[in-house]
């Protein structure tokens, strides 16, 4: 159970015998940072929904299309990316400092296997960071001493949330968690969010295979998910199917079951 893709021994802190989001993400975008586990569920949640490797690729393709948006067309220079994901290619701060060269990234996740490869991999120049820390304590993460060193709160500042708030449950309150950072940002800041839709005829069954292998993912509504950007001035085209943020040239087909099972959208803070 315990074999890793590329043979390494686990970081510290990492359990093997459960699957895990980020892993799990990374099994499915073709990466090499998964164990046994974490393919199972994989395996799981194809059988429901054979189009499980589109969904997460359309999300992969949205996030680098919307960072390209928010530093190109925004002007946006400083990015807080809230479960940023294990570094796979066209990372956010590859991506922004294409465009905007001083360009700044605070990359934030839980799991113990992505501070280890992001630090492997981030540029030494003061540019950006990785902090370990639990997105749902918002205090924490903003009163952290390495997100004060690379993040100016005084300029605006995009929050990300990508495909990670259908990963907490309602009790844990995702609005409220959303107002915290976007509160903690000044006006002109964009917030980001892709986000599981619930208005596909697949999505129940997808819905209920995450939370048998990952014990979350949580499908809401395009209602719901339009409601995180309460505040902002949501920009066009608004909240839509991945494949149609942004996308590099018109989408000339119906949308695949892949393409309708996550929307997002990007909304400037008031
Ligand atoms: C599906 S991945 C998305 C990665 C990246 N944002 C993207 O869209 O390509 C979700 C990430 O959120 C992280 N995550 C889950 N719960 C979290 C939490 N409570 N705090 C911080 N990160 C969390 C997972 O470890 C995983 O890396």
């Amino acid at each position: 159970m315990g074999e890793h893709e590329n043979g390494d021994r686990p970081p510290a802190g990492v359990d093997v015998e459960r699957a895990s989001i980020a892993r799990a993400y990374d099994a499915l975008l073709g990466g090499t940072d998964h164990f046994a586990v974490d393919r199972a569920a994989v395996a799981e949640l194809r059988k429901v929904c054979p189009e499980i490797t589109d969904v997460a690729v359309h999300n992969r393709r949205a996030l680098g299309r919307g960072v390209r948006h928010l530093a190109g067309e925004l002007g946006i220079r400083q990015f807080l990316d809230l479960g940023s994901g294990l570094p796979t290619a066209q990372n956010t701060h590859q991506v922004a400092q294409s465009l905007v060269p001083d360009a700044r990234v605070v990359y934030v996740d839980i799991d113990p296997m992505v501070p280890a490869h992001s630090r492997a991999l981030l540029p030494d120049d003061g540019s950006t960071a990785v902090i370990a820390a639990d997105l749902r304590e918002p205090e924490t993460i903003l009163g952290h001493p390495d997100l004060h060193k690379i993040i100016d709160f005084e300029e605006p500042v995009a929050v990300l949330l990508v495909a990670i708030l259908h990963h907490l449950h309602d009790d844990e309150d995702p609005r409220g968690i959303v107002e915290a950072y976007l509160g903690a940002v000044p006006p002109g800041s964009p917030l980001f969010v892709t986000h599981f839709c619930s208005s596909s005829p697949d999505a129940p069954a997808l819905e209920k295979a995450f939370h048998g292998v990952l014990g979350t993912g949580r499908f809401r509504s395009m209602e719901e998910i339009r409601a995180y950007f309460d505040g902002t001035d949501l920009q066009p085209p608004g909240v839509v199917y991945l494949p149609d943020l942004y996308p590099e040239v018109p989408r000339i087909r119906d949308f695949t079951v892949a393409g309708r099972l996550m929307a997002g959208g990007i909304g400037v803070r008031r």
